[in-house]
Formats: C-alpha cells, structure tokens, sequence
C-alpha cells in the first residue's frame, strides 16, 4: 500500500519522537557517569596488550547523539599506535579518521559525542591509562605534555592578535613552570630553528597574519614539540599548503620524530602523503576500518576494493590514463548503517554473500587484514 502523505508524516514525527527519547536517556546516563567520576586510579589504569606500542585502540565506539539520529562516526576501531612508528590513517571525507584523533585526545564536544564502549589505552613509558575513562584533571597533563596534535588549518589555532613569539613562550612556559622569562625567550627562538625557520628573532616578534601558510605550520610543530611528547597527532598537516611545502613540512616531521623519538598518528586523505611517511597503514570507511597493514602491504598488495579504488585514483606521472579514475558514489552518513557490508552500494566486485551480514576482520598475513567477503578463504577471521 502507497504512503500518503499523512501517514508519511505520522512516522516521521514517530521517528523524531523515538530519537528524541533515546538521546534523552543516553545524556542522563552521561550525567550520572560524570558525576560518579572519582578519579581514583584504578578506574582508568589499564594494562597494554604489547607493551611495544604507545597507543591501543580496541573496539572504539564513538557516536554523535543528533536530532536526526545517532550518528556511528567511529563504530569498533581497533589498532595500534608502535612506538617510534607512523602510522596513517586513509580515507575519504567523513571516514571517521578525526573523531578517532578527537576521541584519543577526548576532544569531543561532549556530551552530544561520547565515547560509548571501548578502550584507547595509551602507554607514556611508566604507566597505561585507558583514556576512555580517564578523568578530565588528567587528561590535561597528557594533552599537550605527553600527546601533541598538529590541525589542518593553522590560521585557525594560531591567535591572530598575539605574536609568534608571545603565543610559542606560552606553550613552552606551560610546560616548563620554574624556566624564567629569558630563557623561556631563548627556549622558542631555538625550536623556531629548529623547525627551519630562518630568521627566527624577527618572526618572534611578527603577527600570524605576516606569515606563509608553510611558516604557521612550522610555528604550530614548533609548539606541538614544545612539550617533547611521546605521541605527535597530525590530522592533514599539510593539506592546506602547495606541495613544494608540503614535501618541506613533510621532511621536518620526518627529521623531528627521529630526533626526540615519538610515534605519529599521521590522519590524511592523500595517499601520497602516507606512502611517504607511514609505517603501518590503517584504512577506514564509514566509521569501520576495513584493511591494515604495513605501507608494503597497502601500497603492493591492496586487498580490499575501497583500497584498490583509493590507490587507482591517485595521480601517477607512470600511468598513462586518459580520465583519472574516482570511486563511484559518496562516503554514507553514518546514520542507521546497514548490516551488510557498508562499501557495497558502490562495490564493483561484491558477491552474493556480500548481501549477507557485515564482513569481519580476516587476517591474511601476520601483518595484513581486510574486511571483505572475497578474501573469506586466504585467511583466518578474527573480531
Ligand atoms: N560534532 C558532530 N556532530 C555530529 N556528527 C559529527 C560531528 N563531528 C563529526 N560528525 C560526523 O562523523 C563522521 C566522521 O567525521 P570525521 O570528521 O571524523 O571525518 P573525517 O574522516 O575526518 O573527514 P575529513 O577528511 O573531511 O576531515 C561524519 O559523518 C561527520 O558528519
Ligand atoms: S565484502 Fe563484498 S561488497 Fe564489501 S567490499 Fe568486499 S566484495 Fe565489495
Ligand atoms: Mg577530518
């Protein structure tokens, strides 16, 4: 029977009216849990499962409690962050590879996004937290001292009407409480030196808007390192810039995290970028990550279509093409997923099982897994 436009109505607003009670329910349920936050250690000490990584993500659910819907941006995440490795995190726009920076550095505009099951254990050398329960006291000490983050857009997190210099001596002045002013002085002008900045007393005393894009950047790794963190996060840290830079910037990363020995969570859509600084390749759809592996892995024996589709659609001066190749279709909203597997509306290759639930993690080597149907017998499924 046809709807009309009557009872079309009546379910939507049923729909809202149900939207609207669970997202009710679930922010009381973040009060109570907030309020019930002690803070005492054993809430949140938690134990690495190879100590040779500094950040475990295990299946990390991340979802946006909206108006019109909940909205699964991270939906059972797991993988890890090796010490003194880079790791990238690949995919299209609305992947879900920010709210997994975001909820690693719980940055979410809480209480609309929560973290609501997993773990994100991070390991600073001497103890592991689970940074999904950890309290908000704490969370400030590993922010910016033990994890730093690099943005896309550095205009955005430099202030305007303050100088450089004023706004690196206050990040080098937070986490240096006894240095004094001089040195705290003398202390930016060397990590402006540091990150190749040429004439650095006069761009101390110069205002944001005096500055290249590339410079700002540098300016903004020169404050992430501040800290001498043990993690560096940097989500598309060189979007924004003309490549000739970007290969600049991508170099003094690489140079840097060598230097004071931190890992990086390198987040870009530009496979590029991660062919030149990962180690280990994670790529993400839809909230889910459907293949990791090493950069080998990734880049000579891509296995699941989302990756080949990524990989054909990135410019070569090697491979004559008359039209670049772009995946048909758009990432989805998150919102009300399917059950079968998410890629499937604009998959060139699924099967009849494809139709079926959604795939799971199949691991093909020590070091590979996929999530995809085809794959069901070159490996062993694992959660
Ligand atoms: N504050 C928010 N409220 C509701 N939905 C959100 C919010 N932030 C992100 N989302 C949704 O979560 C999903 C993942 O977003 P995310 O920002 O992580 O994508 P991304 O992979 O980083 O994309 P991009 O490459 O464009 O930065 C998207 O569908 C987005 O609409
Ligand atoms: S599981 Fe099926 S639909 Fe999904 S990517 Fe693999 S072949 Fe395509
Ligand atoms: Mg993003």
């Amino acid at each position: 029977m046809q709807e009309t436009k009557w009872t079309k109505r009546r379910r939507v607003r049923g729909y809202m009216k149900e939207v609207e009670r669970r997202n009710r329910l679930q922010m009381r349920a973040y009060v109570i849990r907030k309020r019930n936050e002690r803070g005492q250690d054993h809430d949140f000490l938690s134990t690495m499962k190879n100590p040779d990584n500094v950040v475990e993500f295990d299946n990390l659910k991340t979802y946006f409690f909206t108006d019109s819907g909940t909205v699964k941006a991270v939906d059972g995440v797991t993988f890890s962050v090796p010490r003194g490795k880079t790791v990238g995190v690949v995919g299209e726009s609305g992947c879900g590879k920010s709210v997994t920076s975001l909820s690693l550095m719980r940055l979410l505009q809480e209480p609309a996004g929560q973290i609501v099951e997993g773990e994100i254990r991070y390991n600073n050398g001497t103890r592991t937290v689970d940074i999904a329960r950890t309290p908000e006291d704490q969370m400030q000490t590993i922010r910016g001292n033990e994890i730093a983050m690099i943005f896309q857009e550095p205009m955005t997190s430099l202030n305007p009407v303050f100088t450089i210099g004023y706004q690196v001596d206050e990040a080098i002045a937070l986490h240096n409480p006894d240095m004094d002013k001089a040195a705290v002085r003398i202390r930016s002008v060397e990590m402006l030196k540091m990150v190749g900045i040429a004439r650095p007393e006069g761009i101390y005393r110069a205002y944001p808007h005096e500055l290249s894009g590339g410079m700002r950047q540098r300016v903004m790794i020169a404050m992430a390192l501040a800290c001498d963190p043990k993690l560096i996060v940097a989500d598309e840290p060189t979007t924004a810039l003309d490549v000739t830079v970007q290969a600049q910037i991508l170099d003094l990363m690489r140079h840097l995290k060598n230097q004071i020995s931190a890992s990086i969570m390198l987040i870009t859509h530009d496979l590029g970028v991660v062919a030149e600084m990962a180690d280990e390749v994670v790529v993400m759809y839809a909230g889910r990550i459907v293949e990791k592996g090493t950069a080998v892995d990734i880049f000579h024996n891509p296995l699941h279509p989302y990756t080949v589709g990524l990989l054909r659609s990135k410019p070569s001066v090697n491979r004559l093409t008359e039209r670049l190749y772009s995946i048909p279709g758009q990432v989805p909203n998150p919102i009300d997923m399917p059950d079968y597997c998410y890629f499937k509306p604009r998959c060139e290759r699924s099967i009849a099982k494809c139709d079926g639930e959604y795939p799971p993690m199949i691991r093909v080597s020590e070091t590979h897994e996929v999530a995809c149907w085809l794959h069901e017998k070159e490996g062993t499924p694992h959660a």
